[in-house]
């Protein structure tokens, strides 16, 4: 594995061991001294052109606590602003002799062009509305740490489904586990073409939010992304909240070990309200933190020899 471009390009099982070092990569966070020495000599840079809190911290702790060298670039304060090009901007910092670039991007397919540009390894951490598969992996992981296997249990991924790059990893990830799906989302939020993708990948869609709640194991409630809005896809953000929001009331309709997710950074009071985002069946800071385990599990994976993890 050189790239992590799409969660397409893993298999079950490849995914199953990033899952499964990451285990041992979160005792890491318990520990006073929080350092391993497996990439020691490697360097890593964060570009992210859009904005980020926990993809680009956990990234560079993740690559900090295995010894790398991390460096964080992002659009603004480089010479992308003087209008230097993407590929000359890349090439530059390729020329620097770096080892890893992870790249979050407003353009669909971004990682992959530049994957193609040059020689090192090339990690997507959110590229338009296309993917996001390292949050997929973290919170695939946080699922299985609180559910056990996945095959089987029933996800619903709600709410801005159209925007949403972190559903489309997620459905594939879930899907390769043998997770159950169901994609819920008022019609105008529900990808175009949804039909066809759910009859050939056999996951179900629903517009009926109250129906589909007893029957889940774990909720994934998706931000309303108002920056990649450009119309109205909803009267009010009030009418949003009661047809589609995680309300107080929801909460009630939760089999009693279902458990909640949101990739974050949420929107408190729209598709998420506060009983839901801090209640104890609540994963959100679990998915953070297993981030930092699932992202270190990825740059060894990526950049390590096998054998050096301990
Ligand atoms: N942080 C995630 C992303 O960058 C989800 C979101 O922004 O709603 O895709
Ligand atoms: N979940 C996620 O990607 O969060 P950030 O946008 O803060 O990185």
């Amino acid at each position: 594995m050189k790239h992590l471009l799409s969660i397409a390009d893993l298999s079950a099982e490849e995914i199953t061991q990033i899952l499964d070092t990451a285990v041992s990569m979160h005792e890491v966070q318990d520990r006073q001294v929080k350092k391993l020495p497996t990439l020691r000599g490697r360097t890593i840079i964060n570009f992210f052109f859009e904005d980020s809190t926990r993809t680009r911290a956990s990234f560079e702790i993740a690559g900090k606590w295995m010894s790398a060298d991390t460096i964080n670039l992002t659009g603004k304060g480089t010479s992308v602003s003087k209008g230097e090009s993407l590929r000359d901007t890349v090439l530059t910092i390729d020329a620097m002799g770096v080892d890893m670039m992870i790249i979050r991007h407003p353009a669909s397919g971004a990682p992959a062009q530049i994957a193609d540009w040059t020689d090192c390894s090339i990690v997507n951490a959110g590229d338009g509305t296309h993917e996001h598969p390292s949050q997929a992996l973290l919170d695939a992981y946080t699922l299985r740490r609180a559910l056990g296997d996945l095959r089987g249990r029933h996800v619903a991924i709600v709410g801005d489904l159209t925007h949403s790059r972190v559903l489309r990893s997620n459905l594939l990830c879930l899907r390769a586990l043998g997770a159950q799906v169901t994609l819920v989302a008022p019609p105008t939020l529900m990808p175009s073409g949804v039909a066809a993708w759910s009859a050939a990948d056999g996951f179900e869609t629903s517009y009926d939010l109250d129906a589909v709640l007893p029957t889940v194991d774990a909720v994934m409630m998706l931000r309303v992304q108002r920056e990649r809005m450009s119309g109205g896809y909803f009267p009010t953000a009030r009418e949003y909240a009661v047809t589609y929001g995680l309300t107080a009331r929801r909460l009630g309709l939760l089999q009693d070990h279902a458990v909640i997710a949101h990739p974050g950074p949420m929107n408190r009071g729209l598709e998420i309200s506060a009983d839901a985002a801090d209640a104890a069946r609540s994963l959100v800071l679990d998915q953070v933190s297993a981030g930092v385990a699932v992202r270190m599990s990825i740059l060894y994976h990526l950049l390590a020899g096998e054998g050096d993890a301990q």
